[in-house]
């Protein structure tokens, strides 16, 4: 199933959104357009980003070359601490890089966040409590000025996308940190960007709800040819979801190793079992032990 584009004159903000809702920047990203195959989501050379503390300068990148081709599902995995949620920053125009040069689509980051080219998931659900499912997941179209019937339409849509049909209703608080981090998504889905940036989104749940949402989100990126940039700290996420995986080595973030994961587009768990996936996640593993990461 292929997304529509949202039609351009559609896409343009009618009015003055509640200031509130717009700070937390995840609802920064739309799109309509889905990046042509074979182009580059994300081209990164040498940036770095230090940042200026009262305690000093702290070097979060350092260094950073990264080639995200469109329609990729990339993994960032690296120790706490290592500038991951910094690259994912970057890459939305949230940070600058104090050297190297970053592209998005071709465009720079902050046209690129203009132009919504993405949404972002943040690890926390960040649903607005006093609106409903419904009015969350529609809180960018409102943005955008999608009329009533559309906006009705892409709730509906995206809700069933992710298994919340029937909670429309509901305010955040009623749903378990599970079905909120669903709602997150079908808000970031339902402007329809090309690219999704998640932020560790699955981190804070149990490894069964986790599966769940992983084989949920591999669906939905195999249905839509979206480019999937997605920070875990987990091997086996990495290697279950991903068509590359970026190691990177503790702060100053650098990138250790780039890692193809030549396996089937269609995956279930027992792909787990595999010689393939055990070599890879070996491979993983030993880049993170080379950057003298985990402690444990
Ligand atoms: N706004 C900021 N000001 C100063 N230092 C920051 C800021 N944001 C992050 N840092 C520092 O930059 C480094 C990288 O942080 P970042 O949040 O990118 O790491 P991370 O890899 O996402 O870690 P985690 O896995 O724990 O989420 C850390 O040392 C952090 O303390
Ligand atoms: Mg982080």
């Amino acid at each position: 199933m292929a997304f529509a584009s949202a039609p351009k004159a559609l896409i343009r903000p009618t009015g003055p959104a509640r200031p509130v809702e717009r700070a937390t920047g995840e609802i920064g990203g739309t799109g309509g357009q889905t990046a042509e195959a074979g182009a580059l989501a994300v081209s990164a050379r040498g940036v770095s980003l230090t940042y200026q503390t009262r305690d000093g300068a702290v070097e979060a990148l350092a260094n950073v070359d990264l080639q995200i081709g469109a329609g990729d599902f990339v993994s960032l995995i690296g120790p706490s601490g290592c500038g991951k949620t910094t690259l994912l920053r970057v890459i939305a125009d949230l940070e600058h890089p104090t050297a190297g040069s970053i592209l998005i689509n071709g465009v720079t980051p902050e046209e690129a966040r203009r132009q919504r080219h993405y949404g972002y998931i943040f690890q926390a659900p960040a649903l607005y409590p006093w609106r409903t499912i419904e009015r969350n997941v529609a809180l960018p179209l409102e943005i955008m000025g999608f009329d009533a019937k559309e906006r009705r339409r892409r709730i509906d849509k995206y809700l069933k996308l992710v298994n919340l049909s029937g909670f429309e209703r509901k305010f955040p608080w009623q749903l378990s940190g599970g079905m909120q981090q669903r709602a997150s998504i079908a808000r970031a889905l339902s402007f329809e960007p090309a690219m999704l940036l998640m932020d560790e989104p699955f981190g804070a749940l149990d490894e069964i709800v986790r599966d769940h949402l992983n084989e949920q989100l591999l669906r939905l990126w195999d249905q839509t040819g979206k480019t999937v940039v997605f920070v875990t700290h987990s091997i086996p996420e990495a290697v279950f979801l991903s068509t590359k995986i970026v190691v990177m080595s503790p702060r100053p973030g650098r990138i250790i190793d780039v890692i193809s994961c030549e396996l089937p587009r269609e995956r279930t768990f027992e792909i787990r079992e595999t010689p393939q996936f055990i070599k890879i996640a070996q491979r993983v593993r030993a880049g993170l032990r080379s950057g003298q990461s985990y402690d444990e």
